[in-house]
């Protein structure tokens, strides 16, 4: 199940070090590649002999080999990986994770892995339960890292309570469900517009907006990671993609996204619209800098064309259509018309009165609004977070069809 899946298996200083013994051996027979890096303490718990010689690699845990004086690459490690897998994690480790400390290999890899993290916590059940630990991982949760809870039951301290590694069976369990969800929409196209959209006043004004593109951008990722072909086309960003499923495609104005969705949606099974499309541009665009002249100026403004509306039109059947609405009043009841008149399948609709919510920010609080009028309330998540909920809603939908 795991067949040539590269797992990078971190071991922290816990006494349940010696259950990744097995936990490598299971990943090992199930046909994945494993690499392993410890931290200074996990090898006072297992020799490093122990894990390079099952994982069939070099096990390192400092920046250089004392001896020879190479340096060992935690970008590489990182980049090497399809997951980095951090069990056990001590409640040591997830709070230096959490704060974004860097004092070991483990640690470098970790702040470097471009790859999804999991996390397997393993320790006292009182230091689980410590409002730092919980706040820790609340944090390593929001920033889309995945926390495997740990199970109750007797701990090493005598203690009994909630703090014991999720067994090898367990973790490699949720790795195959984990891998088998990843490829799930392989064969599959989808489009996402993203970004906002620069309406030329002159050849060097624009009327523009605030929206960063991190919503769309986390859902072309979201879609590609779990095998899609993602065709992104994205107004002006800082942002930059580095999946090989996904196709940039950069445009400026209204217009230009319009005309390439209109081009790309007849051949995709799946299109989310993301973009905070202008819905007005200046009527003439002059062609020389204007020049600052009486007290006042007047830009006359003509109405976009409106994607959404337009692919709602095209859509046939089988195909998947979700937008967002950022609503200022009437939240629910402008959400619903807009999912109809749009001919939405749901719409995420942002929240503009959560802290944390709507442009720009990491975070984002959103409702899912269905035609037959049922809603999904979500809590306040990251982006990378928001996507897969919206791409869990759209696979739910496709299993539906
Ligand atoms: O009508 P409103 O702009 O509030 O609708 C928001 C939804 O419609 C978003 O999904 C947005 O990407 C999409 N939209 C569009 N083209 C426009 C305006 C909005 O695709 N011109």
């Amino acid at each position: 199940m795991l067949k040539g899946k590269k797992i990078l298996l971190g071991v922290t200083g816990g006494i349940a070090a010696y259950k990744s013994v097995y936990l490598l051996r299971e990943l090992k027979k199930q046909g994945a590649e494993v690499k392993v890096v410890m931290t200074p303490m996990a090898k006072e718990f297992v020799g490093k002999l122990t894990f390079a010689t099952l994982s069939g690699y070099p096990v390192e845990e400092e920046f250089f080999d004392r001896q020879t004086g190479q340096w060992f690459s935690h970008v590489e490690l990182g980049l090497w990986a399809d997951v980095f897998l951090i069990a056990p994690a001590t409640a040591n480790t997830i709070a230096k994770m959490a704060h974004g400390l860097a004092d070991n290999l483990l640690l470098t890899t970790y702040l470097s892995a471009r790859c999804p993290v999991i996390i397997a916590p393993a320790m006292d059940v009182d230091m689980y339960n410590h409002a730092a630990t919980q706040q820790n991982l609340s944090v390593l949760k929001q920033r889309g890292n995945i926390v495997l809870e740990p199970n109750e039951g007797e701990l090493a301290s005598g203690l009994v309570g909630r703090g014991r590694m999720q067994e090898p069976e367990q973790i490699v369990e949720f790795l195959e469900r984990f891998f088998a969800k990843s490829q799930s929409l392989k064969g599959l196209k989808a489009l996402v517009t993203a970004g906002p959209t620069y309406e030329l006043i002159d050849p060097v004004r624009f009327i523009g907006n605030f929206s960063s593109g991190k919503m769309g951008y986390a859902i072309a990722e979201e879609l590609a990671m779990r095998g899609a072909k993602v065709f992104l086309i994205s107004g002006p960003t800082h942002l930059s993609i580095a999946h090989p499923n996904i196709e940039l495609i950069k445009v400026v104005s209204a217009r230009e996204m319009h005309r390439k969705a209109l081009d790309i949606f007849p051949s995709v099974k799946i299109a989310v619209l993301a973009a905070a499309v202008a819905d007005y541009r200046p009527a003439e665009v002059a062609s020389q800098k204007i020049k600052k002249s009486g007290d006042e100026l007047v830009i006359r403004l003509v109405k976009n064309p409106d994607i959404a509306r337009d692919l709602g039109k095209l859509k046939s059947t089988g195909q998947i259509l979700v937008g967002f609405a950022l609503e200022t009043d009437n939240e629910l009841q402008n959400a619903v018309e807009k999912l109809k008149s749009k001919n939405f399948d749901f719409i995420v609709l942002n929240s503009l009165k959560d802290e944390g919510a709507g442009f720009g920010t990491d975070t984002n609080k959103v409702k899912f609004i269905f035609s037959n009028g049922q809603i999904k309330d979500f809590p306040l998540k990251t982006k990378k977070y928001v996507a897969k909920d919206i791409i869990d809603q759209i696979q739910d939908l496709l299993e539906r069809q």
